[in-house]
């Protein structure tokens, strides 16, 4: 258990270790952005969180970056060095963004599967309970 001192933090990393990122190297990444940020000396700046399923498991590995309000796809552990970079230096990795918030909802990129829509999938639900 730990309770960390935030007070200087400026991005929070959020990376995926639900079940389908865990088959696609999720922990690999993990260990290596841990890694990047250590050898860095980026630990106060820079926290990360395990977290389970993000639900957009298409695009594994996933990484969510706060507060710019990115999300990333396909990460693998050999991004790590430049994904850590990017943070201080601005430097996005735009290929591998699959959402970027744009003060009112997250946009997605060309490419990016969209996925279901929330919306269907409660009528669905409720449909079937009436
Ligand atoms: S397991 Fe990572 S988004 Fe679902």
């Amino acid at each position: 258990m730990a309770t960390w001192n935030l007070t200087k933090t400026e991005h929070h990393i959020l990376i995926c270790n639900g079940s389908s990122c865990k088959k696609a190297g999720a922990e690999a990444l993990t260990q290596s952005i841990r890694s990047e940020i250590a050898e860095k000396g980026l630990d106060p700046v820079i926290h990360t969180s395990r977290t389970l399923c993000n639900g957009r498991c298409h695009d594994k590995c996933v990484l969510i970056s706060y507060p710019v309000g990115r999300w990333y796809k396909e990460m693998t552990s050999a991004d790590a060095p430049r994904f850590i970079e990017g943070l201080i230096t601005g430097d996005g990795m735009e290929e591998k963004i699959s959402h970027s918030y744009n003060g009112a909802c997250f946009e997605p990129t060309a490419g990016t599967v969209l996925g279901i829509e929330k919306d269907e999938k409660i009528v669905e639900k409720v449909s079937k309970k009436l």
